[in-house]
């Protein structure tokens, strides 16, 4: 069935300067890009972004780190997008991430992960509305 799914280059990747390595990544794996957005997260659109984590430790400085450069939104699509875009983004655990997948190559840190993709279906259609939305 075809899906589509959310990614996003967080701050991390894009001042690295990562950017072409991993959408080649994504072109070359059969995924169809469909919309692009490149744009700066502030704590309003951050927070929204992530509200299943507010009030946990870590909040304070995933929102910190996410509004501390440009961040890069893309719309996938391909069959089977949700489950193969997470395998092919790793685990956010470091210790977990196979080698060759984006946050194995691109991932500093827990926080600083490289990327994200949405987990389900519902979460895509949430994400996408949160970034593409008006
Ligand atoms: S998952 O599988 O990506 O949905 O994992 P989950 O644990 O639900 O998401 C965690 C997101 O919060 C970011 N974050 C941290 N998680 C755990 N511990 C610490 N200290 C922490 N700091 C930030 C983590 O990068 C995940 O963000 P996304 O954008 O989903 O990768």
């Amino acid at each position: 069935m075809l899906e589509h799914s959310l990614l996003l280059i967080k701050p991390n990747a894009v001042q690295h300067k990562h950017i072409g390595h991993i959408i080649s990544l994504l072109e070359r794996g059969g995924y169809h890009i469909s919309a692009l957005k490149l744009f700066r997260f502030d704590e309003k659109l951050a927070s929204r972004f992530y509200a299943e984590h507010v009030g946990k430790s870590f909040f304070p400085g995933l929102v910190q780190f996410m509004t501390s450069a440009d961040t890069v939104a893309i719309i996938v699509e391909k069959e089977n997008v949700i489950h193969d875009l997470r395998e092919l983004i790793g685990a956010v655990e470091p210790e977990k991430r196979k080698p060759g997948t984006i946050r194995f190559l691109f991932g500093e840190g827990v926080t600083e992960n490289g990327v994200h993709a949405s987990d389900s279906d519902v979460s895509a259609n949430r994400e996408i509305g949160v970034i593409f939305g008006s």
